[in-house]
C-alpha cells in the first residue's frame, strides 16, 4: 500500500481523492494507493473524507508513511515551500500547478534528484492529455524543433462560441462562466497567462532550460471581436489562441497570441474546451496530442498516473531541466498580418499600398479597410505597422492578428 497526501481539496484535489478512493490499482501497479491526509484551510464537515482533512502541514511532513505529496493548491506561495520541504523530507511530489512548474521547475527537480525522489507534473499542461511524459520519454530520440498548441480550454471554448454561434466575446465569456469553464476572474485565461505558463513548461522540457515566463510575449483574446472572426471566416481562416515556441540556435523563440489559421491546419478543427499540441521532432516530424485540456477528472487522472509512475519506476527517470534559458524575439521567419482599419476609403487604400505594397483586400463592411499583408521579415513588419499608425492614428487600427501561412 502506498499512502499519499493531497494538498488542496479544490476541483483537482477532490478529483484525485475520488479516483484514488474509487479505484483498485493492484493489477496495474502491484499495490493499492490510499489517501492518508488532505490539507486544506477550509473545513468540509459533510465530506466522507472529513476525518482525514487537516490544516496542519507539519503532520503530513512528519508522517513517514506518506510517500507521495500531491500538490493541487495552485500559485507559488505556499505551494513552493510545501513542495521543497516534502522533497527534502524524502517524499516525491506530484503536481498540477503550472504556475509553480513554469517558474520554479528547475530548482524543484534539482531538489528531487538530490533527495532521490521525483517531482512530476503531467497534469500541469493539457489536463488529461498525456504530453509531458511523451515529450520526455517517447520522443527522447528527437531534437524537438518546435511546439505549437491550443493550451487553454476556456479561451478555445469562447472563440468556438464566437465562430460557431456568432456570440460576442462578452456573451461567450458569460456562457463559459455559467458552465464552470471560466473562473469568476477570467484574467489568467483570457489574457493568455495560463497559455504562457504551459508553453514555458513544454519549452523548458523540450529544449532543456527554464525560461522566464514573465518575459514571453503574451497577448490574450480580449481584443478579438465578432467582426474579426467573420473576416477570418470569409477568407477560410479561423482565430485560435496559440502558444508556440521554436529552438533558434542556443535561444528559444516563444510567443502567446491569437493566430489566424487556415481552415485546413490541424489545429483549426480543435473546438470547445479541447486542447491540442503539435510537436515537431527531428525524426518524427509533426506529432499531435489532442484531448480534454481541463476539468476535474481528466486533470486528476494525469495526477494519479504520475503517482503510479513513481510507484512502478521506483522514483527514477523524472523529467529534468536547468535554469538559464534565453529567449529571442526573432523567429527568423517572415510574418503576415490581418489588419482592420477604420474609415476605409480610397485614401486609406492608397496609404496601405504605399506602406505594404500589394496586399490581399478582404471584402469589408462600409467604412472599414481590411487586408492581409504580404509576408515580411519581423523587423520590416514592425516598421510597416508603425508607419500605418502614424499615417492613420493608432486608434483607427481596429484589429491586428498574425496570419499563419
Ligand atoms: N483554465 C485552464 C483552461 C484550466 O481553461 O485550460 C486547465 O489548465
Amino acid at each position: 500500500m502506498t499512502k499519499v497526501a493531497v494538498l488542496g481539496f479544490g476541483t483537482v484535489g477532490s478529483g484525485v481523492v475520488e479516483i484514488i478512493s474509487g479505484s483498485s490499482f493492484i493489477d496495474k501497479v502491484g499495490k493499492e494507493l490510499s489517501v492518508k491526509a488532505i490539507l486544506d484551510i477550509r473545513q468540509f464537515p459533510e465530506s466522507p473524507f472529513a476525518d482525514i482533512i487537516t490544516n496542519d502541514y507539519e503532520k503530513i511532513l512528519g508522517d513517514d508513511e506518506i510517500e507521495i505529496v500531491i500538490e493541487t493548491m495552485g500559485g507559488i506561495d505556499p505551494a513552493f515551500d510545501f513542495s521543497m520541504r516534502a522533497l527534502k523530507a524524502g517524499k516525491s511530489v506530484v503536481t498540477s500547478n503550472k504556475e509553480l512548474v513554469a517558474k520554479k521547475g528547475a530548482i524543484l527537480m534539482k531538489t528531487a534528484r538530490e533527495n532521490g525522489v521525483s517531482y512530476l507534473f503531467e497534469a500541469s499542461v493539457g489536463g488529461g492529455i498525456p504530453i509531458i511524459n511523451p515529450l520526455h520519454n517517447c520522443l527522447a530520440a528527437n531534437e524537438i524543433n518546435s511546439i505549437m498548441g491550443i493550451l487553454n480550454g476556456t479561451t478555445n471554448y469562447i472563440l468556438t462560441q464566437m465562430i460557431k454561434k456568432g456570440r460576442s466575446f462578452d456573451e461567450a465569456l458569460a456562457d463559459a462562466q455559467q458552465k464552470g469553464y471560466a473562473e469568476k476572474n477570467p484574467a489568467a485565461d483570457v489574457e493568455g497567462h495560463d497559455t504562457c505558463r504551459k508553453i514555458a513548461i513544454l519549452s523548458a522540457l523540450a529544449y532543456g532550460k527554464q525560461l522566464d515566463s514573465d518575459a514571453i510575449h503574451t497577448e490574450g483574446i480580449t481584443n478579438i471581436t465578432l467582426k474579426d472572426v467573420e473576416y477570418a471566416e470569409s477568407i477560410d481562416h479561423c482565430i485560435k489562441l496559440i502558444g508556440r515556441s521554436k529552438k533558434i540556435g542556443d535561444k528559444v523563440y516563444a510567443k502567446v497570441s491569437p493566430l489566424m489559421l487556415p481552415k485546413d491546419h490541424p489545429l483549426s478543427g480543435v473546438e470547445d474546451v479541447f486542447n491540442a499540441i503539435l510537436v515537431n521532432g527531428s525524426a518524427t516530424g509533426d506529432v499531435m496530442f489532442y484531448g480534454r485540456g481541463a476539468g476535474k477528472l481528466p486533470t486528476a487522472s494525469a495526477v494519479v498516473a504520475d503517482c503510479i509512475d513513481i510507484i512502478k519506476h521506483n522514483k527514477t527517470g523524472a523529467p529534468f531541466w536547468t535554469e538559464g534559458g534565453e529567449l529571442t524575439s526573432d523567429s527568423g521567419e517572415d510574418v503576415k498580418y490581418y489588419i482592420r482599419i477604420k474609415n476605409g476609403n480610397q485614401r486609406t487604400e492608397n496609404g496601405v499600398s504605399a506602406v505594404f505594397g500589394k496586399v490581399r483586400w478582404i471584402e469589408s463592411c462600409a467604412g472599414e479597410a481590411v487586408f492581409v499583408t504580404p509576408p515580411l521579415a519581423q523587423a520590416e513588419m514592425a516598421a510597416g505597422i508603425k508607419k500605418l499608425e502614424s499615417l492613420f492614428g493608432r486608434d483607427k487600427i481596429l484589429g491586428m492578428i498574425e496570419v499563419l501561412f
